[in-house]
């Protein structure tokens, strides 16, 4: 087990490059089930997740080859089982995108059930409607769902709730129906609309990505792909924060700015300067960073795939910061940690209440969940003496090399293998 050690206080300066979005190459990976050809992907994480999702495409048939540039070929799947095992959807529930792939291309699949996860319930009831809206039929047995159609049906489908992976799955299994569907109150995220470019790509008919009503007209065959995976959004998101709290002054290259613009106000509301430049986002950290309001909300709004690290920001600013939690029921997980470590912060449901400037004092923390890590790792950036993250492994979901980058602007910050649990 991995330990990250850091000694706070550095002012951070330089450059970081953002890497390939985690949330972008995952789906990617699973609509390469959806041809017979192979999918060659550029710029990809490296990340335990992708990884993940990489085994389950080799369980599934796929050859998985390289690393950086994926080349992911489907020409023997079929032939075996069409499962997505309990063991990697409990470690990644992002496995279940491969549904509606499998469902539409093969006719059939036996996905686990992805039961509780550390942020909250995450049921996958939304993604069921919208298959079962085009013609599956759905079993669950002995911890699993089975779905089964023999050739998927176009039609009219509304979300209850705005789900990212639902509307992902349900548009790639969409894209193989046969006739026009129309999906209602569907996720507007950065990472649904690149999925639809890259189903145009291989041939699919998505019109409307981006907005909450999508009109897919079917296809009959799609094939695969060359593509370059975008830049990360929270990766930029979390270095932001990083810069703006360590007084630093960092260039993020290849920042996906467009995507940022929620994130950009905020900080800029605390007093951080952002500014574009031909290469990327300059943050600028300022001497004293001020009290900010924010609730998560599905894409447009501020994701809450930001929201520890924003609490960290709020801690760093003088004066009282609500952060109020609209997206997952327990995702305030970082909270104790961040009190360990010196922060004033008292949470009543989803709403945490943070009296800053807080002045952190380094101690041994545990990482609980993949952005609760990377607040961790921001708190210990800014706390006196030396700060001790154990279970990195939920940092190596999303961050690629998070300390080497890091320490590439200034940070103290080292990885030691063999760490306690
Ligand atoms: C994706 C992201 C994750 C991000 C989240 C919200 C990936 C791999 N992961 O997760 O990083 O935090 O979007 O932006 O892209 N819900 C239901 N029923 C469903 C599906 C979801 O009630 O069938 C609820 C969830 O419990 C949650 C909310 O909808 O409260 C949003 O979840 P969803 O958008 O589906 O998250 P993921 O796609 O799992």
């Amino acid at each position: 087990m991995d330990k990250i050690v850091i000694h706070g206080g550095q002012r951070l300066t330089g450059e970081i490059r953002i890497l390939g979005a985690k949330n972008a190459a995952l789906p990617i990976q699973c609509a390469a089930l959806l041809t017979d050809t192979p999918t060659t992907l550029r710029h990809v994480p490296r990340l335990s997740d992708v990884k993940t999702m990489g085994e389950l495409l080799v369980g599934l048939g796929c050859t998985v080859e390289g690393d950086r540039t994926l080349v992911i070929d489907p020409a023997g799947v079929g032939s075996g089982p069409l499962e997505a095992p309990y063991e990697l959807v409990k470690t990644m529930r992002a496995s279940v995108t491969v549904m509606g792939p499998l469902l539409a291309r093969y006719g059939r699949c036996r996905v686990s059930l992805p039961g509780g996860c550390a942020i909250g319930a995450r049921p996958i009831d939304q993604h069921l409607r919208g298959l079962e809206a085009l013609g599956a039929r759905i079993r669950m047995a002995h911890g699993y769902v089975e779905l089964k159609a023999r050739r998927l049906k176009g039609a009219s489908f509304s979300f209850d709730v705005v789900t990212v992976g639902g509307t992902q799955n349900v548009m790639m299994a969409a894209a193989l129906a046969k006739g026009t569907s129309r999906l209602e109150n569907c996720a507007r995220e950065p990472e649904v609309q690149e999925l639809a470019i890259v189903l145009n790509k291989m041939g699919a008919k998505i019109h409307g990505a981006g907005t909450s009503a999508m009109e897919i007209e079917g296809v009959d065959v799609l094939n695969g792909i060359d593509h370059a995976i975008l830049p990360d959004r929270i990766e930029a998101g979390t270095f932001m924060v990083a810069a703006a709290i360590t007084r630093g002054d960092v260039l993020l290259e290849h920042a996906p700015i467009d995507h940022l613009h929620p994130v950009i106000a905020k900080l800029e509301e605390a007093g951080a300067i952002c500014r574009v430049e031909p290469r990327g986002l300059r943050v600028i950290g300022p001497e004293a960073l001020k009290a900010i309001d924010l609730v998560t909300r599905p894409h447009p709004g501020f994701p809450t795939d930001m929201q520890a690290q924003m609490m960290v920001l709020a801690t760093a600013a003088h004066g009282q910061s609500i952060i109020t939690e609209t997206i997952f029921e327990n995702r305030f997980m970082h909270v104790p940690e961040l009190c360990r470590l010196g922060a004033d912060i008292h949470v009543n449901g989803n709403v945490a209440i943070i009296k800053g400037p807080a002045k952190y004092t380094g101690t041994t923390v545990m990482a609980t969940d993949l952005r609760a890590s990377a607040s961790l790792v921001l708190a210990g950036l800014v706390a006196s003496g030396k700060t001790e993250i154990r279970r990195v492994y939920h940092l190596d979901r999303g961050y690629e090399t998070i300390e080497k980058r890091l320490r590439q602007v200034g940070a103290k910050i080292r990885r030691f293998h063999g760490a306690p649990n």
